[in-house]
């Protein structure tokens, strides 16, 4: 299930950035209820989060809810964290005294989620040691605060006082919810980065891919509270903590330790770069040059098995089996057509000659296909986030 954050938007000018905040909330697959105070609702209308949102926007103590009876009690107890953006001196100052006069202010008081107050105002105001008081007051109560950034205010002084850039707060929301534990009890094998098949005892053939990918996905499962199994080729990658790591060299290490850990599996993720080929016959001692220069050597490569094929043929009824589909053209045919060759359930696929997406880079730009009809492109994330929005994924079909 999505976790719930909660936006309580007071009246200032900031207000209309916190539409961008929504819009990208949802995008990393957030429930989002947004409350206005009547301020808030001057500088921008519930109409627009409400849209942003895709639900009911509160603004109102005594409107009656659709869907919940007492709607500030209902409100406040399904919050994962509420979010005060932009926090005006004055609602600093209601948070800080326990004042309930409307909507937001009896939410926060029912809420026992984490609170992030993002204020926003005149720096005199600011500065004013009545709103200081009230803010280390909060403070000491365990509320979250951000510090305004500085620069040219709308009441045209430069100083402390603007809302701190939209990717700024998301990352403070980000690190804040704490982790969900939606996938305890499940077990999920994953293996990652790329394979090294020996071409003679000093050099190998491998390929372009650091297990990034990969790793983002065994950790995040981890932090979701999954038993995650790692089986992965050699990378510089740290260890995440609380795995079960299985290193390997070539394909054929990978794919026998995949198929001895797939038996009980509730998830398992190919994001591993496997080595298509090998040479057929390694040579057991270094393979000279010719000192003249004139030499040439000729590798016959033999095919390696195809791990996630392998593992489809023996997928255990419930088990849900991704894979990615690296690409350079043709992407959704050629991911589709993976898809069912491989037994999948879901392909994430993804064009790697784009800038930002594939491999060696922190981010990617992929598009989650579990069939013809049902494909969901995503936008250029980091590859935590893509690991998120995998699991999600994965979740949802597992149900
Ligand atoms: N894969 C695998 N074993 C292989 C090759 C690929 O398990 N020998 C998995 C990868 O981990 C990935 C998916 O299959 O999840 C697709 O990999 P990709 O390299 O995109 O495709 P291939 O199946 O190798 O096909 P091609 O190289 O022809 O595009």
């Amino acid at each position: 299930m999505a976790q719930t954050i909660g936006i309580g938007m007071c009246g200032g000018i900031a207000a209309y950035k916190i539409a961008d905040l929504v819009s990208k909330l949802k995008k990393h697959d957030f429930d989002v209820i947004v409350m206005m105070t009547e301020a808030a609702a001057r500088f921008i209308t519930p109409l627009t989060l409400q849209t942003l949102s895709g639900r009911e926007v509160l603004t109102d103590l005594w409107t009656e809810s659709r869907e919940w009876k007492v709607q500030h009690v209902g409100v406040a107890e399904q919050l994962d964290l509420l979010v005060i953006a932009p926090a005006t001196a004055n609602f600093i100052a209601k948070m800080a005294h326990g004042l309930a006069d409307d909507l937001l202010s009896t939410v926060v008081l029912a809420n026992t989620a984490p609170v992030l107050v993002v204020p926003s105002m005149n720096t005199n105001m600011f500065e004013n040691p009545a709103v200081q008081d009230n803010i280390q007051s909060l403070l000491r109560r365990g509320y979250h605060f951000m510090d305004p950034d500085s620069g040219l205010l709308a009441c045209g002084v430069t100083g402390k006082g603007r809302l701190p850039e939209v990717d700024d707060i998301l990352k403070h929301i980000l690190a804040l919810l704490k982790p969900r534990q939606d996938l305890a009890g499940r077990k999920i094998l994953i293996n990652a980065g790329s394979t090294c098949e020996d071409i003679d005892p000093v050099r190998f053939i491998t390929n372009r891919s650091t297990g990034k990918m990969g790793y983002a996905l065994a950790r995040t499962a981890a932090a979701r509270g999954a038993e995650v199994v790692l089986v992965s080729g050699p990378t510089h990658l740290e260890i995440p903590s609380g795995v079960e790591f299985i290193s390997v060299r070539s394909a054929r290490d990978m794919c026998a330790a995949m198929l001895q850990h797939q038996p009980g599996c509730d998830i398992i993720i190919g994001a591993a770069a496997v080595g298509d080929f090998r040479p057929a016959t390694p040579a057991e001692q270094k393979i000279k040059k010719n000192e003249d220069g004139s030499g040439r050597i000729t590798i016959d490569l033999a095919q390696n098995p195809d791990i996630l094929k392998e593992l489809g043929k023996k997928k255990e009824p419930g088990c849900i089996m991704i894979g990615f589909a690296a690409e350079t053209e043709n992407v959704l045919e050629n991911a589709l057509a993976k898809l069912a060759a491989k037994n999948l359930d879901l392909i994430v696929a993804n064009d790697v000659s784009m800038e930002g997406a594939g491999f060696a880079c922190d981010t990617n730009i992929c598009t989650l296909i579990s069939s013809r009809t049902d494909i969901r492109p995503m936008p250029l994330i980091s590859k935590d986030d893509v690991a998120e929005a995998i699991l999600n994924r994965a979740a949802e079909l597992l149900l």
